[in-house]
């Protein structure tokens, strides 16, 4: 039996524990992730909220309407921005991130709204309500109900932000965010930048008074 050194081995493994982190760090994209819920930027004292979000995600529905009134309730003193984060056991989950995605370049101000119609009529898309569907058709089924909720003169704009590589990068780009921010379920709240404790499961309004009126009274 040869238990000999294997130096070529040795040495591809030692490239690779050199490489490997390279190859692996994502690429720096030129623009911040994540969509704004009104003003970009509160004053410098505000509490900044983030919310990993699947548009087909029930949990991700069930927490929306709370942590808005809560971040309504604060005003200027809390600022949120909203990250997609497709889980891969949602089949529809990217093309409907993607379609956020494409709606924010075309109008901002409209994601939100989206967003929302997404979480009303999220049934519709489903694993099991497509499953006898082509990938091509339920893109076109996304491509009809963003167009109902941005109006038909947006059409062939966010049927082309289908084919358009930019809006399949940013998608990509909120996903691996999410990842390096170690982001595994949805909802994933961030507070300043610390992991919402309870995370995974619904927070009511309450919960987030209890967890920001402190935050902001210092
Ligand atoms: C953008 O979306 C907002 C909110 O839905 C709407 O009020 C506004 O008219 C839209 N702008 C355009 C150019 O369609
Ligand atoms: C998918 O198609 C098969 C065969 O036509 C049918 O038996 C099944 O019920 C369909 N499933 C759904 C979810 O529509």
């Amino acid at each position: 039996m040869d238990f000999g050194c294997d130096s070529s081995r040795i040495f591809r493994f030692f490239l690779l524990l050199i490489f490997f982190p390279i190859i692996c760090q994502p690429q720096i994209p030129a623009e911040q992730d994540g969509f704004w819920f009104g003003k970009r930027q509160g004053p410098e004292e505000s509490i900044h909220v983030e919310a990993f979000f699947d548009p087909v995600c029930p949990d991700s529905r069930d927490s929306w309407p709370d942590l808005k009134k809560v971040v309504q309730y604060y005003g200027s003193r809390v600022t949120l921005v909203v990250h997609t984060f497709p889980l891969p056991y949602h089949d529809n989950s990217f093309a409907s991130s993607r379609a956020l995605h494409i709606v924010n370049k075309l109008n901002a101000t409209a994601t939100y709204n989206l967003l929302e119609a997404f979480f009303d009529h999220q049934e519709r898309f489903y694993g099991a309500s497509t499953f006898n569907m082509s990938r091509a058709s339920v893109v076109d089924d996304i491509v009809m109900f963003v167009t109902d909720e941005l109006g038909a003169s947006f059409l062939s704009a966010i049927k082309s932000g289908f084919t358009d590589s930019k809006t399949d990068h940013a998608t990509r780009v909120a996903f691996k965010y999410g990842c390096l921010r170690g982001v595994y379920g949805t909802p994933f709240f961030f507070i300043n930048g610390f992991p919402v404790p309870d995370a995974g499961s619904p927070l009511n309004y309450k919960k987030w008074r209890e967890i920001i009126d402190p935050l902001v009274t210092n």
